[in-house]
């Protein structure tokens, strides 16, 4: 890695377990990312899959999403994008009322054309429109956390972000959050609104955003990583951390979370699981410690 000695500065031997996201929501640093809730048991995983129609088990789902929160998980992230809006009515049949217990997260600004395709979209009417579905199908009057999915180089930062901002203001949205976006494109989008969250691709083995990590960091600003155990990478007997998680006798998925956690406090990291006992063995990683040298030793093991 060439940022090892950054990261190494970094570490420490103990990590908070919650992020006081957006100064006012104190939220546990293991959310539980909802995408790949969805689709039948014999639609492809990984990158291709589809997202695209309800899970083919809903009451595993639903009985899982309501294990998350018995186990402590209150940050739930979903997205319009995810089934076609049939991702956040699974979050609200299982959820709601949220009550204090949950935050939702959600996303809008990309459109589903077909079940292969991501395409960005961000109209400020579109926002606007999608967020008032979220609101709907979420069964909520306020959104904790909408994030703009994808910034569309078709329209103007200000004006993408001040669709979100408007909908702050006419308090449907409580915090802003942005996905995929470089230093230069939060800082841009900062000028119109608060941005509370930056949810980007970051694991052990994806490491292009170091520099929104640390930018994020020094303002208070949660930095989300999707795929933050590499869709299954970072998991198995055969990934590159099993070595060193052996040695500290706990599971690999438990050492990509546990290296997430300990390299900067604001780091969120929303693994998505279908089974119980792997969210179990995730908020775990919440109590793990590191020593700076097992730290740079997974952060070279990847
Ligand atoms: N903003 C964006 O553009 C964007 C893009 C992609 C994803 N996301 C968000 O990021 C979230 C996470 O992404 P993801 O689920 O695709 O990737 P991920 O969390 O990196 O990996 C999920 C995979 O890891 C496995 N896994 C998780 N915990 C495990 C454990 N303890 N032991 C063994 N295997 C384990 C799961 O399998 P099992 O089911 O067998 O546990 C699943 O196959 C999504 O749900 C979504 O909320 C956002």
């Amino acid at each position: 890695m060439t940022n090892t000695d950054a990261n190494t500065k970094t570490a420490t031997t103990s990590t908070g377990t919650t992020f006081n996201l957006g100064g006012d929501l104190p939220v546990s640093r293991i959310g539980y990312g909802t995408m790949r809730l969805a689709d039948g048991p014999d639609a492809p995983g990984g990158a291709s899959a589809p997202i695209w129609t309800p899970p083919a088990d809903r009451a595993a789902a639903i009985a899982l999403l309501r294990g998350a929160v018995e186990l402590g998980v209150n940050l739930v992230d979903t997205a319009d994008a995810y089934a076609l809006g049939a991702g956040e009515e699974l979050v609200a049949d299982a959820l709601h009322p949220y009550g204090d217990a949950v935050a939702v997260s959600t996303k809008v600004g990309v459109t589903r054309p077909s079940p292969t395709e991501w395409v960005p979209l961000g109209h400020p009417a579109y926002l606007r429109q999608q967020a008032e579905l979220s609101l709907r199908r979420l069964r909520t009057d306020r959104i904790d956390l909408l994030h703009l999915h994808r910034l569309d180089p078709a329209y103007p930062i200000a004006d993408q972000v001040g669709a979100l901002a408007q909908l702050q203001q006419e308090g449907k949205v409580r915090h802003i959050g942005l996905s995929e976006v470089t230093v230069e494109q939060l800082e841009e989008a900062r000028r119109t609104a608060p941005i509370a969250v930056v949810q980007n691709l970051y694991n052990l083995g994806a490491r292009d955003h170091e520099d929104v990590v640390d930018h994020t960091a020094a303002r208070g600003i949660a930095f989300l990583p999707f795929f933050p155990v590499a869709m299954g990478g970072h998991t198995g007997p055969g990934s590159p951390v099993a070595a060193v998680a052996a040695e500290l006798g706990i599971t690999p998925a438990q050492a990509a979370l546990a290296w997430l956690l300990h390299r900067s406090p604001n780091l969120v990291p929303i693994p998505g699981t279908g089974l119980v006992t792997h969210l179990a063995e995730n908020m775990k990683a919440l109590e793990v410690v590191l020593s700076a040298d097992q730290f740079e030793r997974l952060d070279d093991a990847a």
